[in-house]
C-alpha cells in the first residue's frame, strides 16, 4: 500500500527562518514552495534523500497565512513541531478505498490536490494513535 515516508510535515511560525536552519544545520535545500490559500498555508519542501521507488523523502516546512487556518490554530495549541507523516503510495483513492471498514477515518474522500501537483488525503489523528497521517500519490 505505502512505498515510502514522503515527507515529515513540520508546523512553524516563521517559514524563513526555519529553511535557514534546516539549510544551514543540516544541508537541505529547498525544492519548491507554493502558498495553498484554501488551506491557509505556505509551504516549502527540502528534498532528504531519494527513495528505492525512484521518488524521494522531504520535510515539508509549513507556516500559517492566517491564524484560524488549520495550522495556524495547531501553532497555537502545540506550538511548533512535527504536523503530519506523509506515505506515498502509488494511487491514494486505492490506497483509502482499501483500509480496513473499521480502520481509520479518512478525511477527504475524493482526495484533494496538495504540493507539487500530487493528490493527497489524510487520516484522523484519534485513528492513528495521535498521529495525523497524510496519504500522497506524486
Ligand atoms: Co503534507
Amino acid at each position: 500500500m505505502f512505498t515510502r515516508v514522503d515527507h515529515v510535515g513540520i508546523a512553524c511560525h516563521d517559514l524563513e527562518e526555519t529553511i535557514r536552519f534546516y539549510r544551514d544545520s543540516f544541508g537541505f535545500e529547498v525544492c519548491h514552495r507554493e502558498t495553498n490559500e484554501e488551506q491557509g498555508v505556505h509551504e516549502a519542501m527540502l528534498r532528504v534523500n531519494g527513495t528505492d521507488d525512484g521518488r524521494a523523502t522531504y520535510l515539508q516546512l509549513l507556516s500559517p497565512t492566517r491564524p484560524d487556518s488549520p495550522v495556524g490554530r495547531f501553532l497555537a495549541a502545540r506550538g511548533e513541531g512535527v504536523h503530519h507523516v506523509a506515505f506515498g503510495c502509488p494511487d491514494v483513492d486505492r490506497a483509502a478505498a482499501e483500509l480496513p471498514a473499521a480502520g481509520p477515518r479518512v478525511l477527504f474522500d475524493p482526495p484533494r490536490p496538495a504540493s507539487m501537483g500530487s493528490r493527497a488525503t489524510f487520516l484522523h489523528p484519534k485513528d492513528c494513535h495521535g498521529v495525523l497521517v497524510e496519504l500522497v500519490t506524486s
